[in-house]
C-alpha cells in the first residue's frame, strides 16, 4: 500500500519519479506527488509538487506548473489514503516545518497521536490530518550534524511500521531511507541510485537490487549507497538478480492489465509448472520447500494462512492436502491467525500464501507461527519479498508481474502450486505411484484447459451483456467448487462494483435464497465432477425462484440445457484441477461487466494491490 520512490543521480529527476511511480501506481492511487532538492537563487530549496488522483493528474499539474529539469535529487509517492482523505494537503511528500525536509512513507506509525501532541506543544503546526507528518517534523526537530543521524535520532520515537525516503535541501547530494515493515528496494548502475517499493521502476536501470531488512537504514548518493543498522552498526545486505523483462509489465495491446493478465495464464501456468511435475514417479519435486520424506512424514497437520484471493487458493488446498496426502489441513485468514492464539506445535506445517509477499496479516501470520516453533513456509509471486525472505523457505509462482488490483495468474498458479504440494506430500505419506501419474497428468493439461476457456471470451462477454445491468449475484458451487464460487464473487465485486456473494450450494437455502428473484443472477459451478448431480438440484432451486442461471459446466453434460443457455463449457477433466478453467472463465466474466459498467478495471476504486495494513 502506496507507492514510494526516489532518484539520485546526474539526470532530470522528475520525468524518472514519474516513470517510477506509473509503475507503482497499483499500490495506492487515490493521491501522488514529487519533491526535489533543486538550486533556486543559488540555495538549495525543496520544490513540490502534489494532486488528488492518479499519476496522470499530477502529470498535468507539472505540465501546468513544471519544475526546474535542473534538480537531480527528488522523491515520490502514490497514495492508498489510511489517516486522512485523498487530498492535496494530505498527500505525500510531507515537509517539515523549515520545509527544508521532505518526506515520502508507506506504513502507519502507530503512536503519531502522541508524536503529535508533543510536537504541536513544542509550536510545531500540522497541515495535514496524516501520520506521516510527524516524521517530518521529528527529523527537523532531531537534527543533528548529518541526516542520516537526523533521521535516525527521529526514528527512535517512532512505533509503527515504515518505508520511508528523505530528503533535505541542507544536504543536497544525498537521500536517506529506512525500513521497517514495509518493503524498501535499491538499485544502483554505477551513477544513479534508485530506491523504490518494488523492484519495477529499478529495473529499467539495473537488474541487481538489494532489499532492505527491518531495522535498515541506508544513504544513498549518486551511484553507491551504503547500508546500516538503526542503531548504526555496519549491515551487509546481498544483492538480489532480478529475472524481469521490463516489458513484462506493459499492456502489450490490451485494453487493461487485467485482460492481459488473464490472456497469459496458459504461460505462467506453463512457467509455475516448468521443471516440478516428475511424471515417471507421479511425483512432484519442489526444492523451495527443503523438506526431506522423513520432514514430510513427521507432520500431524497443516495450516494454510492468507487473505483475500489468496485464502481461497489456500481453501482449495487445504482440501487437495487431505484428498491426496490424508493430513489434515485447515485455511485460517491471516489476521485470526495473528490474534486468535491458535494451537500450532513444532509437528504443525504453516503455509502462508501471498502475491505480494507483503501482506501485513499474513506476514504478521508468519512470524506468529515461526514464534510457536511450527515448521513454516511460504508461497508467493514476487521474488524477495518480505514474506518470502521470512519464512525462509517456500515455492515461487513465477507467475510473472501481476499489475491489475484483481488477482487473477497469481491465483491461478497458487492452486497450481498448492497441487503440486500436496502431490509431493501425498507420495510421501499414501498415495501410490499410479495415482500420482494420474495426478501429474491432470496437471500438465492445465495450460490447455486455460487456452479452452480463453477461447469462448467472445461467448462470456455475450453473457455478461445480461447481467450487467444488475445490482446482486450469487455464485455457487460444492467440493473444489466452493473456492471457485467464493472467487468468483469477490472478483465480480471488487472490479465491477455489483453486489455479489459466493456460497457453498447447499448453504443457500439457509438463508439467502430469500434474496432470489428473476432479477438476481445464480452462477452455479457445476462442472462433471463429484458433487455434481447435487449441485444440479440447487440450480434447480434457484429455477424455482426464477433466478437466471449462468452455468460452468463440462463439456459434453447437456443436463444444463435445461436450466439456461448460458453456459459456459471447461473440457473434462480431473477434480484436482477443475477449479482452474472454472476460475478462468469467471474473470472474464467479472471483466466484461466491469467493462460494460465503464468501471476502472485495473485500478477499482478504495483498492490496493498490496495490503501492508492491517
Ligand atoms: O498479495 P496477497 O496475495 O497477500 O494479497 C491478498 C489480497 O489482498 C488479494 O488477494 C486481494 O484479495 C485481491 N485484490 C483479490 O483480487
Amino acid at each position: 500500500m502506496c507507492g514510494i520512490v526516489g532518484y539520485i543521480g546526474p539526470n532530470s529527476a522528475t520525468p524518472r519519479l514519474i516513470a517510477g511511480l506509473r509503475k507503482l501506481e497499483y499500490r495506492g492511487y487515490d493521491s501522488s506527488g514529487i519533491a526535489l532538492v533543486a538550486p533556486v537563487n543559488g540555495n538549495n530549496e525543496i520544490l513540490l509538487r502534489r494532486e488528488v488522483g492518479k499519476i496522470d493528474a499530477l502529470q498535468r499539474e507539472l505540465d501546468t506548473h513544471p519544475l526546474t529539469a535542473d534538480a537531480t535529487v527528488g522523491i515520490g509517492h502514490t497514495r492508498w489514503a489510511t489517516h486522512g482523505v485523498p487530498s492535496v494537503r494530505n498527500a505525500h511528500p510531507h515537509l517539515s516545518r523549515n520545509g527544508r525536509i521532505a518526506v515520502v512513507h508507506n506504513g502507519i506509525i502507530d503512536n503519531y497521536q502522541e508524536l503529535r501532541a508533543q510536537l504541536t506543544a513544542r509550536g510545531f503546526e500540522f497541515r495535514s490530518e496524516t501520520d506521516t507528518e510527524v516524521l517530518a517534523h521529528l527529523i527537523e526537530l532531531n537534527s543533528a550534524d548529518t541526516l542520516v543521524d537526523s533521521v535516525r535520532a527521529a526514528l527512535r520515537h517512532v512505533q509503527g511500521t515504515f518505508g520511508i525516503a528523505v530528503v533535505s535541501a541542507d544536504f543536497p547530494d544525498e537521500m536517506i531511507v529506512a525500513r521497517r515493515g514495509s518493503p524498501i528496494v535499491i538499485g544502483s548502475n554505477g551513477t544513479e541510485t534508485l530506491v523504490a517499493s518494488d523492484v519495477a521502476p529499478i529495473v529499467p536501470y539495473t537488474t541487481s537490487v538489494t532489499f532492505l531488512d527491518d531495522g535498515d537504514i541506508a544513504i544513498l548518493t549518486p551511484g553507491r549507497f551504503e547500508i546500516r543498522s538503526l542503531s548504526n552498526a555496519s549491515v551487509s545486505r546481498e544483492p538480489t538478480s532480478v529475472d524481469w523483462d521490463p516489458g513484462a509489465a506493459e499492456k502489450g495491446g490490451f485494453e487493461h492489465f487485467m485482460l492481459k493478465e488473464i490472456f497469459e495464464q496458459p504461460e505462467a501456468l506453463e512457467n509455475c509448472l516448468r521443471g516440478r511435475l516428475i511424471e515417471a514417479d507421479g511425483a512432484a519435486k519442489l526444492s523451495g520447500l527443503r523438506l526431506e520424506p522423513r520432514d514430510i512424514a513427521s507432520l500431524s497437520n497443516l495450516v494454510i494462512t492468507a487473505c483475500g484471493t489468496s485464502y481461497y487458493a489456500g481453501l482449495h488446498g487445504s482440501y487437495a492436502f487431505e484428498q491426496l496426502a490424508g493430513i489434515p489441513a485447515r485455511i485460517e485468514q491471516a489476521a485470526e491467525f495473528r490474534y486468535r492464539n491458535p494451537i500450532v506445535s513444532p509437528d504443525t506445517g504453516v503455509i502462508a500464501i501471498s502475491q505480494s509477499g507483503e501482506t501485513a496479516d499474513t506476514l504478521a501470520a508468519v512470524r506468529e507461527a515461526a514464534r510457536k516453533g511450527a515448521l513454516v513456509c511460504s508461497i508467493c509471486n514476487v521474488v524477495g519479498s518480505t514474506i518470502a525472505r521470512e519464512a525462509g523457505r517456500g515455492i515461487y509462482l513465477h507467475a510473472g508481474p501481476e499489475i491489475g488490483v484483481a488477482s487473477t495468474k497469481a491465483f491461478l498458479c497458487q492452486v497450481a502450486v498448492l497441487n503440486m504440494m500436496a502431490l509431493l506430500f501425498g507420495r510421501t505419506r499414501r498415495l501410490s505411484n499410479a495415482e500420482g501419474i494420474c495426478i501429474v497428468r491432470a496437471m500438465q493439461q492445465l495450460p490447455n484447459l486455460v487456452r479452452s476457456v480463453l477461447a469462448q471470451n467472445d461467448r462470456i462477454c455475450a453473457i455478461a451483456e445480461k447481467i450487467a445491468g444488475c445490482t446482486d449475484a450469487f455464485y455457487i458451487g460444492r467440493g473444489y467448487m466452493y473456492p471457485a464460487a467464493l472467487e468468483g464473487a469477490l472478483k465480480l465485486k471488487e472490479i465491477s462494483y455489483l453486489h455479489a456473494e459466493g456460497y457453498h450450494a447447499a448453504e443457500l437455502k439457509h438463508g439467502p435464497i430469500a434474496l432470489l428473484d428473476e432479477h438476481v443472477p445464480v452462477i452455479a459451478c457445476a462442472p462433471s465432477i463429484p458433487g455434481h448431480d447435487k449441485t444440479m438440484g440447487n440450480i434447480q432451486e434457484c429455477r424455482a425462484r426464477k433466478a437466471p442461471v449462468i452455468v460452468i459446466a463440462s463439456e459434453g453434460d447437456e443436463s444444463v440445457s435445461a436450466f439456461t443457455e448460458d453456459v459456459i463449457r471447461i473440457p473434462a477433466c480431473h477434480e484436482i484441477v477443475a477449479a482452474i478453467p472454472v476460475v478462468v472463465a469467471e474473470q472474464l466474466l467479472a471483466y466484461h461487466v466491469a467493462r460494460l459498467r465503464g468501471e476502472p478495471i485495473d485500478q477499482p476504486r478504495n483498492l490496493a494491490k498490496s495490503v501492508t495494513v492491517e
